[in-house]
């Protein structure tokens, strides 16, 4: 019979299991793994042999019983499993195993209803459980990730410790991130980019948010390459250039960073730039489509956020739009002689429209603490999202700012940092949406986060019309602008003596 030799436990070997189980071992836990393909555990073993510092601190085990007995108590076991049904599985599986007070943390991409769901049955038990959010990919597993923990402050009070440790590190005046980790030699100093966000679901919803600005982020920098290549006829070394000379400035963020590196990649197959190969059919797992959903159900004009999972769609439809493409004619496209104008141009639409974007994404968050009767920090998540993450930006320190300024800021756009950013940017963000428009090149994201701009700062919008329009056809009502809001009118618009009634 083993003994709990182990601070931890963590189940789910693939590469994100793998490289967190790394990343505790690294902080000085001593770790226990379990896999449901034993295979799996063994080839772990093999690399860690090879290459890790950390190995002796890393137990693996064939058989979960003797897993969980390995753990000391109260338990705390980390999930890295596929999110839904397989999730459900393996905690079916522990709970048998556990004694009351364990905790189980599932750091999965769940849906945050189905984390509401499990806190609420393992609390019952007499279990702990945090639903958090991980994200920064591989690497970010390995060297540091942005964690966003939700559940009870007890359930907290017993992860916490790893969390700070592994979790990616900023400093703590810049917000910039601290790199340079290897393993066995974490990043030391700085402040940790994680921190309970709330109780039951929080932590996840937050993390499909930052999944749904990771969606309409990549959206915003493809548009603008595409703009830069069609419109500026540039070829992709030259455009990763721009995104380079981007990443010095307020735009600064990994996925700019990243953008660089990929324009930059020749074809390993062959001649030219690997870009120009990869098939434009993008894929997705789902979280953007629930944070679109999530968006729609609470009503939440989320546009950019949704128009962004519905350029994916589009992409997908390769074979229809190649069809269409002989059938349904456009404007020939015209190319700009002003490049430096163009990157302007474009540079402009892209800080706007991604101040539009990250807005929505607050104003769902809000609205959701409504639903679902959570207390947010929005500065605090900000702060948790500067380093570690996809959507990690220098952009990120400024909405920390502002959410310190006004913890009740009614959506980004009106705090005076980001208010002058968009008057400063909208005359460049509208040329480069009137040019897309004018050749025929789609720019969903740069369109629909420009209407968002220009009906939140609309004192008047034609749903007057639309509203007479209801009451027309299905006597839904309408309130007057002369009369106070709560008073509801209705007139039989058909008939020829046409009365107005108070309802
Ligand atoms: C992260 C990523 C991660 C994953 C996305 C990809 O934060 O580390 O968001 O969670 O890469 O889920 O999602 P799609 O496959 O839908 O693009």
């Amino acid at each position: 019979m083993s003994q709990a030799n182990a601070d931890i436990g963590l189940i789910g070997l693939a590469v994100m299991g793998q490289n967190l189980a790394l990343n505790i071992a690294d902080h000085g836990y001593t770790i226990a793994v379990y896999n449901r393909h034993y295979q799996r555990t063994r080839e772990f073993i093999e690399h860690c042999e090879r290459t890790e510092p950390a190995r002796e601190r890393i137990l693996a085990h064939g058989d979960l019983a003797e897993f969980v007995r390995s753990i000391e108590r109260p338990r705390r076991i980390v999930l890295l499993v596929k999110a839904g049904a397989a999730t459900d599985a393996i905690i079916d599986q522990l709970v048998p195993l556990l004694d009351p007070g364990d905790l189980i943390v599932d750091g999965g991409n769940a849906h945050w209803l189905d984390t509401i769901r499990r806190e609420r049955t393992l609390a019952a038990a007499g279990f702990r459980f945090i639903g958090s959010g991980v994200s920064g990919g591989e690497v970010g597993a390995r060297f540091g990730p942005s964690l966003m923990p939700g559940g009870s402050p007890e359930a907290w009070q017993m992860l916490e410790p790893v969390w700070q440790a592994v979790a990616a590190k900023v400093d703590p005046d810049s917000g910039r991130p601290l790199d340079g980790s290897a393993p066995g030699r974490p990043v030391s100093g700085g402040v940790a980019c994680t921190a309970l966000i709330g109780p039951n679901g929080a932590g996840h919803y937050i993390k499909m948010v930052h999944n749904g600005i990771e969606y309409i982020d990549m959206q915003l920098i493809s548009e603008s390459y595409w703009l830069l290549k069609q419109l500026g006829g540039l070829e992709a070394d030259a455009i990763s250039s721009v995104f380079r000379d981007w990443n010095q400035g307020e735009l600064s963020s990994y996925l700019i960073e990243i953008t660089g590196d990929i324009l930059q990649q020749k074809d390993p197959a062959g001649d030219g730039f690997l870009v120009d190969k990869v098939l434009d059919a993008a894929g997705q797992k789902g979280t953007g489509q629930w944070t679109a959903a999530s968006a729609l159900e609470q009503g939440i004009p989320a546009n950019a956020i949704a128009e962004a999972v519905f350029a994916r769609s589009l992409s997908a439809l390769k074979e229809e739009r190649v069809a269409a493409s002989a059938v349904l004619e456009g404007p020939a496209i015209r190319r700009e002689s002003d490049t430096a104008r163009l990157v302007e141009s474009v540079r402009h639409a892209l800080y706007c429209a991604k101040i539009c974007a990250y807005a929505q994404g607050f104003q769902l968050m809000a609205e959701a603490q409504r639903t679902y009767g959570w207390r947010l920090d929005f500065a605090a998540i900000a702060r948790i999202w500067r380093g570690g993450c996809i959507i990690r930006a220098s952009f990120l320190q400024k909405i920390a700012e502002a959410y310190t300024r006004n913890a009740e800021l009614s959506n980004l756009m009106l705090d005076p940092y980001f208010r002058d950013a968009l008057q400063n940017g909208q005359s460049h963000w509208r040329d480069a949406v009137a040019l897309a428009v004018r050749n025929g090149l789609p720019v969903p994201a740069f369109g629909s986060a420009l209407a968002y701009f220009d009906g939140y700062r609309s004192a008047s919008l034609p749903a007057n019309l639309l509203q007479a329009q209801r009451d027309y056809f299905g006597a839904h009502t309408y309130e007057r602008t002369d009369r106070p809001r709560g008073s509801f009118f209705h007139l039989d618009w058909p008939v020829e003596d046409r009365r107005e009634i108070e309802s």
